[in-house]
């Protein structure tokens, strides 16, 4: 659980550059979907739905940036986090799939890369496999519609992916390699 009393202290800043917790690239994709939305405090769920397609799950450093970056107490973001059961707390398998059904990636073809993700593994959006190797979760747009159709494969943004580059590097997974 978040710990609230800590996190007050941190929210009180007027500073307008919030810094992520690491410098992974995938916390610009978080930030250009809070800019996106003016910072406004009613983009909490969206923002939370990017971190969470992003990461494959919401950790506490994680909703804390947010918290920090719109301004909103950490408790609203932990219940928001917690009230919607889309949202994941934990991590998930052990490799993360993320495919971009956005518009620009749909149209480009992402179906083919979900039909591609259950025909190797047998998963649909949502699932883990049995043994906790792969999840695989969705996205509504990464940010990279240039390069649609897109999918984070363990914390990469991979452009203009192919289905059969895909499951190779699903087939990959699987064997542990
Ligand atoms: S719609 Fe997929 S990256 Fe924008």
């Amino acid at each position: 659980m978040l710990e609230t009393s800590n996190l007050a202290k941190t929210t009180g800043s007027r500073s307008k550059v919030v810094e992520p917790p690491t410098d992974d690239k995938r916390w610009r994709l978080v930030i250009a979907t809070m800019r996106r939305h003016g910072y406004a405090q009613s983009a909490l769920i969206e923002t939370l739905h990017t971190v969470q397609s992003c990461f494959g799950y919401l950790d506490e450093a994680g909703m804390l940036f947010v918290a920090r970056s719109l301004k909103v107490s950490p408790s609203k973001v932990y219940g928001v986090a917690t009230f919607y059961s889309l949202f994941r707390l934990k991590p998930q398998g052990k490799h993360t799939c993320v495919i971009c059904l956005g518009t620009a990636c749909y149209i480009k073809g992402a179906a083919k890369l979900l039909d591609a993700v259950e025909s190797t593994c047998g998963l649909k959006v949502g699932e883990t496999t049995a043994d906790n190797q792969i999840s695989l979760l969705e996205a509504r747009c990464l940010g990279a519609c240039g390069i649609a159709p897109a999918a984070i494969l363990d914390g990469q943004v991979c452009g203009k992916l192919e289905a059969a580059e895909l499951k190779e590097k699903l087939e990959k997974w699987h064997l542990n390699l």
